[in-house]
């Protein structure tokens, strides 16, 4: 083979090597892991996503003329093979995502930004690189998206013909953006007069953003409910204060359980599950048949589950939208099992819908082509009960 044909080969192993990584990545980030092993795992897969050209160079032989003589040669090799075959399951799951369309009942109403362009409260906070990072030009971190859905369903009561459900997820309170770009954001949020506010986990970053809950969180207003499961970061800094403050502030913080709520004066079973980061699930199967049925999780990862149990709208966060996007392939690195294959937006399993968020913060404050978002579902009623 000429020399460019083994430069190609070698490139197409790295993008390989990058995708067996993410699936790595996907999985251990997935599991229940104390902070440090998080952070651990998340170095370690840094590290080798940019060791092969290293590799490569240091190889007596080099990437040409690889002997397959030595035990590391062949555990490179075989690892090269594997990093191969994982590239048509990277263009079948981009297949997928190009030909992904709204679930029946699901329409984009509008798409804008929340606080509009100069906006002189919007400044990034916090000190060193994420500040560095949440300014440069190009970082949508601090440039809120207002993405407005309505969804049609059949059987709803009457009296939910055009109630508003605002969903809020990953707000990752760590200093950038600062406290005052949370307050202001949530501000514009009660501008909206939700009915209902739904949150899907990840608010703090550390113990002394507990603190921020009040000022931030206790700014949004709403009509019936507000509701909340926590997240993945939330159980590594003191859980349990968290929902006391939420409940504080006037949520349900569902937990891995359900109860019948009135919405409009008429029952709604809403749920929530924690896991796998807090033990259990919900028993919906002992919920009231016939009875609208929300769920609430932080990770996407549950939809399966939702849809055995009869959820008819669940939403989910966890995965932020992968953050930064390439254009048509989309995200690179999505923490869920699923991966990309559950990244944004839309996704319907039987009956149930899911609605995954891209969230509002992170703990890298860096987006492209992934802005935070705060999203707006209107419900219609289709077909009378
Ligand atoms: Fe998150």
């Amino acid at each position: 083979m000429p020399f460019v044909g083994w430069i190609a080969l070698a490139a197409l192993v790295w993008v390989g090597h990058g995708v067996v990584l993410t699936w790595s990545h996907n999985f251990f980030y997935g599991r229940v892991n104390s902070r440090r092993i998080a952070d651990f795992f998340q170095l370690m897969h840094g590290v080798l996503l940019i060791l092969p050209p290293f590799v490569w160079a240091k190889t007596s032989t080099g990437f040409v003329d690889w002997k397959w003589t030595t035990d590391w040669d062949k555990l490179a090799g075989w690892h090269g093979v594997i990093c191969l075959l994982s590239l048509p399951v990277l263009l079948l799951v981009s297949l997928g995502r190009w030909r992904r369309k709204l679930p029946y009942g699901v329409k984009l109403e509008r798409q804008t930004n929340l606080v509009p362009e100069g906006q002189a409260r919007l400044k990034a906070g916090g000190a060193g690189i994420r500040n560095w990072l949440a300014n440069l030009g190009f970082n949508e971190t601090l440039r809120p998206e207002l993405v407005e859905y309505s969804l049609t369903m059949d059987h709803l009561p009457a009296a939910w013909d055009g109630l508003r459900l605002m969903h809020l997820s990953d707000l990752h309170f760590h200093g950038t953006p600062e406290r005052e770009w949370y307050q202001w954001v949530l501000a514009e949020c009660s501008k909206l007069q939700p009915d209902l506010v739904v949150c899907t986990g990840d608010l703090v970053d550390g113990m002394k953003f507990h603190q921020w809950v009040g000022g931030t969180l206790g700014r949004l207003k709403w009509e019936e409910q507000a509701l909340a499961v926590l997240g993945n970061h939330d159980s590594w800094f003191a859980p349990e204060s968290l929902r006391g403050n939420l409940r504080r502030l006037g949520f349900k913080v569902l937990g891995n359980r359900w109860e019948v709520v009135q919405v409009r004066g008429e029952p709604m079973v809403v749920g929530g599950i924690e896991s796998p980061w807090f033990e259990g699930e919900p028993r919906l199967r002992e919920a009231p048949d016939r009875v609208f049925k929300l769920l609430l999780s932080h990770t996407p990862d549950h939809l399966a589950w939702a849809s055995k149990h009869g959820v008819d709208l669940m939403f989910a966060g966890h995965v932020h939208g992968g953050q930064v996007c390439l254009p048509a392939f989309g995200p690179l690195v999505m923490p869920s099992r699923h991966g990309r294959s559950l990244d944004r937006g839309w996704f319907e399993r039987g009956k149930t819908k899911l609605y995954v968020s891209k969230g509002l913060g992170g703990t890298h404050p860096l987006r492209w082509n992934c802005p935070p978002e705060v999203m707006l579902l209107t419900l219609r009623t289709g077909r009378k009960a």
